[in-house]
């Protein structure tokens, strides 16, 4: 993740933010200081600028930083990479899990009927299915998440440090279908791995926020995102996988196999 100190133009470039000190502590971070800035300037097109003198970001992307810092960025091209305005953080396109994994799914395996037939590698004209990346916060990703339950308002702070988090267990698997043509997300859903002592130190998958923009129903994009759970979950060796669903889906999820099981669903509900 990077984080920007926003240049206004004139006297010095500001300094290291209580931000950037916060992460600077912590140890297990690739931390890059580029310290080119410290006199102010204006970019050479006469847009506004963006001082690099204090970056914090993750190993993968010193390269960028080291390109960057050698002269002013705009912020069309800060935009450009997902950089976040409001919040002066880069929602990068880093995926939440091995892009691969979805592609190596053998989809010989699947049960079900595709009509015309799609696959993970080719979901359709203009799709494209993928691990989420932090760049879909702006690609409407929480507007298809509410469709299907309350969202609250997640800033882009909370959303990437909820993903960071995710991406460092390993055990979350969000996909989503992209409309590339719209650059808008229209389908997604999650694959939660649990670590067990039981069965021998198993895993056992669960299928969570299974969620088609109404724009995109019909279109066998929930068939698909399914289905690549249901496979992937196989793939990662898990000796289950469940899900829970309102009764108006159970036929919807019984064509992949999935069935009632004898036990009660039960829950302690502390909020909404
Ligand atoms: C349920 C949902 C994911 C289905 O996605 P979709 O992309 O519209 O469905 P698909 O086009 O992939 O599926 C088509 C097939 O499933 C069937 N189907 C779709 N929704 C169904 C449902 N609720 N119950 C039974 N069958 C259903 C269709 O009849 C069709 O059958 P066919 O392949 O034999 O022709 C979608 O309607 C949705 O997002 N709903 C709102 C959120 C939700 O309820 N999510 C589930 C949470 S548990």
């Amino acid at each position: 993740m990077f984080r920007f100190l926003p240049y206004v133009g004139g006297g010095n470039a500001p300094q290291t933010s209580d931000v950037t000190r916060q992460f600077n502590r912590k140890k297990n971070r690739n931390i890059f200081r580029a310290t080119s800035y410290d006199r102010g300037g204006s970019s050479s097109d006469d847009t506004p600028g963006v001082a690099l003198n204090d970056v914090v970001l993750s190993h993968s992307y010193i390269g960028a930083a080291l390109r960057w810092s050698s002269r002013f960025i705009t912020l069309q091209e800060l935009s450009c990479a997902g950089f976040h305005r409001d919040c002066g953080m880069l929602l990068d396109e880093t995926p939440l899990f091995e892009p691969s994994l979805l592609q190596e799914i053998d989809w010989c395996n699947n049960t079900v009927a595709f009509s015309p037939p799609i696959s993970p590698s080719s979901p359709g004209e203009g799709l494209v299915l993928r691990p989420l990346c932090m760049a879909d916060y702006n690609r409407g990703f929480f507007k298809v998440l509410s469709q299907l339950t309350k969202t609250g308002d997640v800033t882009p702070e909370q959303f990437a440090k909820k993903f960071e988090h995710m991406k460092s267990t390993g055990d979350y698997y969000v996909i989503v279908v992209e409309d590339t043509n719209l650059g808008q997300i229209v389908a997604t859903a999650t694959l939660i791995t649990e670590h067990k002592f039981i069965h021998s130190c198993a895993k056992r998958g669960r299928v969570e926020e299974v969620v088609v923009s109404d724009i995109c129903r019909g279109k066998q994009l929930g068939k698909l995102l399914v289905t690549a759970l249901t496979l992937l979950s196989k793939k990662l060796n898990c000796y289950k996988v469940t899900l829970e669903c309102a009764p108006k889906n159970v036929a919807f999820y019984q064509k992949f196999g999935y069935g009632a099981s004898d036990e009660t669903y039960m829950q302690c509900r502390f909020f909404d």
